[in-house]
């Protein structure tokens, strides 16, 4: 072997070694917690969201909660049309009456349930997509992600829930999404309750291999 060839194989040690971490989780499965990559504050605050389902009654800032707004409404959106309608509700009597109609619904049949719409979350946020744009849903998920993920980094708690927007989308739920106002041309699509967390819930483990490097 010449000085030139041995020079090269030192080197490619030199770079494995360098290059080793250790396996971030087993096998295909990580969760939050043991990540190992270089963190900072945006990192550390997407992945420490979690779903939150208990909160406290605590009603959220006014400036704390025009800033979530705010980062909402700066995501990324399909040729800038920003086609997402939002209704913040924070409203007690109405998130009464969402509360109690959901649970009336989810019971039908086997009496009344005691399942809260939104966990008792002081606001709850409505968001409807644009029937006419195609990638519409794209653009409310992505101003609902800002939006949780500020939260968050305000201390503040989140959960999207889909469940009571399926029953607002019912003949059931009319009068109430009525009260939402959302133009002829937007359906409502999920929403999401904020409030102080009331609960520390674990990290849900995350499939890795969902995701592959195409060559
Ligand atoms: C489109 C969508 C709909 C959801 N609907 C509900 C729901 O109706 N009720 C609920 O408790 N959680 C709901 N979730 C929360 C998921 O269950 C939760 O994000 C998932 O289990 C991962 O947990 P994590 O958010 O704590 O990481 C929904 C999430 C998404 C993205």
């Amino acid at each position: 072997m010449n000085t030139k060839s041995l020079l090269s194989l030192v080197a490619g040690i030199f770079l494995l070694c360098s290059c080793h971490t250790e396996p971030a989780s087993r096998e295909g499965e990580t969760g939050a917690a043991d990540s190992v990559v270089v963190k900072n504050e945006v990192v550390n605050t997407i992945l420490q969201r979690r779903s939150i389902r208990r909160y406290k009654p605590q009603p959220v800032e006014k400036d704390k909660w025009a800033q979530i707004v705010e980062c909402g409404l700066y995501a990324p959106n399909g040729k800038g049309l920003q086609s997402w309608e939002v209704r913040v509700v924070d409203n007690p009597r109405l998130l009464a009456s969402i509360d109690s109609a959901y649970s009336h619904f989810m019971g039908k049949g086997q009496g009344e349930t005691t399942l809260r719409a939104a966990y008792g979350a002081p606001v709850l946020v409505f968001i409807a997509y644009d029937t006419t744009y195609d990638l519409s849903q794209v653009d409310c998920g992505l101003l609902g992600g800002n939006m949780m993920i500020a939260a968050q980094s305000l201390g503040i708690g989140s959960c999207c829930l889909g469940g009571i927007c399926r029953f607002l989308n019912e003949p059931e739920g009319r009068e109430l999404l009525d009260e939402l106002d959302f133009p002829e041309t937007h359906k409502l699509l999920y929403a999401i309750a904020f409030g102080y967390p009331d609960e520390e819930p674990s990290p849900k483990p995350r499939d890795m291999n969902r995701v592959r490097t195409v060559e």
